[in-house]
């Protein structure tokens, strides 16, 4: 895990769409696979990537892109599905084609077939090249709440009051926060070959400090990635508040080898 303290919002969003430039641009798989992540904190980085797109050439013509969750009886036309919420902050604004990004079918009949046929869309799009992670105030990734097991696949979850509640503002009232989503699981996301898990303002610190100090634990379903080989935790000096070793953080990213990438 390399934990990286920026300066800002706006130096965490760069560093972000740094990593995804670098790995539309650079993989040697002719599709490049995106796992993008919705929720508030990713949107300044698609906002920095939409501009790499239009002043600067960075195409995404030749990548997918797969979504980590989404609510369950929530029609995809709604604003507040991950369905539109995807395209509406970043697949519109780049030359992304639509049919290539892909989420779960909230609506889906049979959902629990629809979980295990997302599964098998990603493995046979070659698997996921860089997942955006946003981690929630409890803690989860995806919308894998605590206790989620650590080996889990895409599946049905029930949102817990808190993470409700955290949604309320995207909806007309709290009540009509679903509660129940798909998922990807915590084994579905750490087969990503790098994630780049985003955190901003002081709200997040104390599920921070848990996912990267805390231990590795259903309890803190965002501490999975602690068994990942290639992890970059990308924070504002808010959410790196509560870490007890930021000042080494710190150090080790001033002093990082310039040849080595996050
Ligand atoms: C949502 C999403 C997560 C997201 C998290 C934090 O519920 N399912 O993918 O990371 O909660 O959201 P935000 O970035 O708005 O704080």
């Amino acid at each position: 895990m390399e934990i990286v303290i920026l300066d800002g919002v706006d130096a965490v969003d760069r560093t972000a769409a740094d990593i995804v430039e670098r790995t539309v641009r650079t993989t040697q798989k002719s599709t490049p696979v995106l796992g993008l992540a919705t929720g508030s904190t990713p949107v300044g980085t698609y906002r920095e990537l939409a501009r790499r797109h239009r002043d600067e050439g960075l195409s995404f013509s030749h990548c997918r892109a797969f979504l980590l969750d989404e609510y369950i009886g929530l029609a995809r036309s709604a604003e507040q599905s991950y369905f539109s919420f995807i395209r509406e902050n970043f697949v519109d604004h780049v030359d992304l084609d639509d049919a290539a990004v892909f989420s779960p079918d909230g609506e889906a009949h049979d959902i629990a077939a629809e979980a295990q046929r997302y599964d098998a869309a990603i493995a046979e799009a070659g698997g996921i090249d860089v997942q955006i992670l946003g981690i929630g105030t409890d803690g989860h990734i995806g919308f894998n709440e605590p206790g989620s097991s650590l080996r889990s696949r895409t599946r049905v979850k029930t949102l817990t009051e808190q993470t409700r509640t955290d949604n309320a503002r995207f909806f007309d009232s709290p009540d009509a926060v679903p509660h129940h989503v798909l998922t990807q699981g915590l084994a579905t996301i750490d087969e990503a070959r790098h994630l780049v898990l985003i955190a901003t303002g002081e709200s997040k610190a104390e599920a921070v400090a848990a996912a990267v100090e805390g231990p590795l634990s259903a309890h803190c379903p965002a501490s999975v990635i602690q068994w990942h080989p290639h992890v970059s935790v990308l924070l504002d000096d808010a959410a790196a508040s509560s870490l007890a070793l930021a000042e080494y953080y710190r150090y080790a990213y001033a002093n990082k080898p310039r040849w080595q990438h996050l």
